[in-house]
């Protein structure tokens, strides 16, 4: 266990299930000079389906918001397991600056560029387009596939072999790496979950490799029916082969999860419910994400280029290429693919999401337009506290999006150094000056919850 570094005497856990209760007592061991609790407020927002003994809310180490105030100027915070949305409405209301609350970082998520390359084209896609603009300039000059030494090495790092993670192979197209099966077994082997994020194109090819190497679940990128998906990925024939490779893994793991990832642009938005019917047709045991367009404005990165001063947090234009125009939709046409989705009854689809869950078309072209105001309710990231991303070449940032901001290189420092160092800290108080949203933050996963 990384002790967490704070100068504040009481450090308060946000964050109320069993998990919490574990970190809890081994902090407990490991510090002596500090008073440690659990902020029992997160528990009223649990569901029923919380297996705790409600008994323990009566633990002298509980305790509530308003305790949490009183502590003035004296206390510092670390959020467990997803529970910043529930954390959101404080920052919200100022009281976190009010009271000079530190929110500790505490690494939950690893994203790995698996590659560096991709084997399609797709045209919303600022990552793998290989335009050499807006966001894609973080594959720039970075090697092509991550070597199996910096896994092992990052592996080996304290942080890593003492608490457990969330792995994610999502980058840039994970399944072109020669040695994907040894990675997420080297990841597995020690305790960590990991999932894989593709197109699909060489998953028929690869999923017994994944799943001999203990992969918890696949996330593969579907856009549309068969032709809408070969045109906006350019390339024919990769719809079927998506198709094939979800079949491939249930073949040989009947129950393996796999998430459908669609995501909604104008170049698909009337064709979603179709989509739907294709995948029940095909009788795939699946999970639907709808995630709508992730995107920077030229507008956007204006606004945000005039309010930031650090270079590595300028933005460039994103996402609005020539066929992938974000305002060239008929909201009221997205509308009634989403309704109409969500009367469908389905018989092997599990489950269908929207991200943000929006279904009117006045909440559809607020979030589609180009000045991109932020959002109410969805406009803080905390990506920072809790994840980090590591390209090909070792270098680590926050997330893909995350500007040009290289908090520091793997193979030259110990991702806890890296994670707690001054350049991570840097870019969280301007974060935080910001009131957690960049101007050019407010369409990213961050602000979503991300994939
Ligand atoms: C960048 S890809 C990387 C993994 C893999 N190459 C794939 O396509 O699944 C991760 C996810 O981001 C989605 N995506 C790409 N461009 C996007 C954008 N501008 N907004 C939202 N999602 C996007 C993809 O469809 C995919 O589901
Ligand atoms: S396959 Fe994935 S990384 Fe490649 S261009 Fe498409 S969305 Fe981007
Ligand atoms: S929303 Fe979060 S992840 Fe996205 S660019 Fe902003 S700080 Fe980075």
């Amino acid at each position: 266990m990384i002790i967490p570094k704070t100068d504040k005497k009481n450090i308060v856990i946000w964050g109320f299930d069993n998990k919490s209760l574990e970190y809890y007592y081994a902090l407990l061991e490991l510090i002596t000079d500090k008073n440690i609790f659990i902020c029992n407020y997160v528990s009223q927002f649990e569901s029923e389906s919380n297996s705790l003994d409600r008994k323990i809310l009566d633990y002298d180490f509980t305790i509530t918001l308003e305790n949490v105030f009183d502590m003035k100027n004296d206390v510092s915070i670390i959020i467990l397991n997803d529970y910043y949305n529930k954390f959101y409405s404080i920052v919200e209301l100022g009281w976190i600056e009010e009271n000079n609350i530190q929110i500790i970082p505490h690494l939950e998520l690893v994203r790995i560029y698996a590659t560096n390359i991709c084997n399609a084209n797709c045209v919303m896609c600022d990552i793998g387009t290989a335009s050499k603009k807006g966001i894609d300039k973080l594959r720039v000059d970075t090697e092509n596939e991550i070597p199996i030494s910096t896994i092992e090495k990052l592996l080996e790092s304290p942080l890593l072999k003492e608490n457990k993670m969330k792995f994610s192979l999502g980058m840039v197209e994970p399944l072109i790496h020669r040695d994907i099966g040894k990675i997420v077994g080297l990841i597995s082997s020690k305790g960590h979950s990991v999932a894989v994020i593709t197109n699909g194109i060489l998953l028929e090819r690869k999923a017994k490799e994944l799943i001999e190497n203990n992969v918890d679940y696949v996330m593969v990128s579907i856009d549309g029916t068969e032709h809408i998906h070969d045109k906006i990925r350019g390339r024919k024939g990769i719809y079927r082969k998506a198709i094939n490779g979800i079949k491939r893994l249930h073949e040989i793991q009947p129950n393996m999860k796999v998430v459908i990832n669609c995501c909604i642009s104008n170049l698909n938005y009337g064709g979603l419910y179709d989509l739907i019917k294709g995948i029940e047709n095909e009788k795939l045991n699946v999970e639907v994400r709808f995630q709508h367009l992730y995107f920077v404005s030229k507008k956007m990165a204006d606004n945000h280029n005039s309010t930031v001063e650090d270079y590595r947090l300028k933005q460039t234009q994103s996402s609005i290429g020539e066929e992938s125009i974000a305002t060239d939709i008929d909201f009221y046409v997205l509308s009634q693919q989403i309704k109409k989705i969500k009367r469908i009854k389905l018989n092997y689809i599990s489950s269908i999401r929207f991200r943000p869950p929006y279904t009117e078309p006045i909440e559809l072209s607020n979030y589609y337009n180009l000045s991109g105001q932020p959002l109410e309710g969805l406009d803080k990231c905390f990506f920072p506290y809790n994840q980090v991303s590591i390209k090909t070449n070792g270098d680590v940032v926050f997330h893909t999006r995350c500007y040009n901001y290289v908090i520091g290189n793997m193979l030259e420092k110990d991702i806890n150094d890296i994670f707690n160092g001054n350049d991570a800290n840097i870019f969280r108080e301007i974060l935080k000056k910001n009131k957690y949203c960049f101007c050019a933050c407010t369409r990213c996963c961050g602000i979503m919850g991300g994939w």
